[in-house]
């Protein structure tokens, strides 16, 4: 008997300028089972929509009030046949309902080696400037499950980079996105 694979249809979501989402869908763009299907946004002027229509990639524009109360867009989601979540800089906290919806198919990438610099307020350049405050010597990025807690599913990948005596902030991020741009996209293709 032919077993047919499954495709596996992604939605990106995201708030900011997209580099990761971008990086995501040019890695899978010739791939014939992982397809990027949608991104998610909210907000509409963020870079990632940019890409989005450079890319002919549909794109949700999400209001807050029916994501954190009304069904988070479950239905739109699985209208979509979206059967997996990825999280490239997406900036609101994921509801329950959405994660009960999607279990242990959501991941987020988060700018530090979690569990340290994790948390609500830590996100992008806040997360460098308290790295470089605290004198770390290391920094990376982690790749984990999402849960309905900020920055606390189960951790699924860590990459470590230096931090530099002459580091600023914009230096460590630009290290950092380095470092996700060269792994993210691998480890979803090696987890869905
Ligand atoms: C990335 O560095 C990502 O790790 C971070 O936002 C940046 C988005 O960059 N995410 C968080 O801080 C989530 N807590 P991008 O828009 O260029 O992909």
């Amino acid at each position: 008997m032919i077993e047919m694979k499954k495709t596996i249809q992604i939605a990106i979501f995201a708030s900011g300028a997209g580099s990761n989402a971008k990086k995501i869908i040019d890695y899978f763009k010739n791939s014939e089972c992982i397809k990027i299907r949608l991104i998610v946004c909210n907000n509409p002027k963020a870079g990632v929509v940019d890409i989005a229509f450079q890319e002919d990639i549909p794109i949700l524009l999400i209001e807050r009030g029916h994501f954190f109360r009304g069904d988070a867009y479950i239905s739109t989601l699985k209208e979509k046949e979206i059967n997996f979540i990825v999280l490239a800089g997406f900036l609101w906290k994921i509801p329950q309902s959405l994660v009960a919806a999607y279990p242990n198919k959501i991941i987020n990438i988060h700018p530090a080696l979690l569990p340290k610099y994790g948390g609500k307020g830590m996100y992008g350049h806040f997360v460098h400037e308290s790295v470089i405050a605290n004198g770390e010597k290391e920094s990376g990025i982690t790749i984990h499950y999402v849960n309905e807690y900020f920055d606390e599913g189960s951790p699924i990948f860590q990459a470590t980079c230096p931090v530099l005596p002459t580091d600023t902030p914009d230096t460590l991020a630009a290290r950092i996105h380095e470092l996700e741009h060269i792994h993210f996209a691998k480890v979803i293709e090696s987890i869905v």
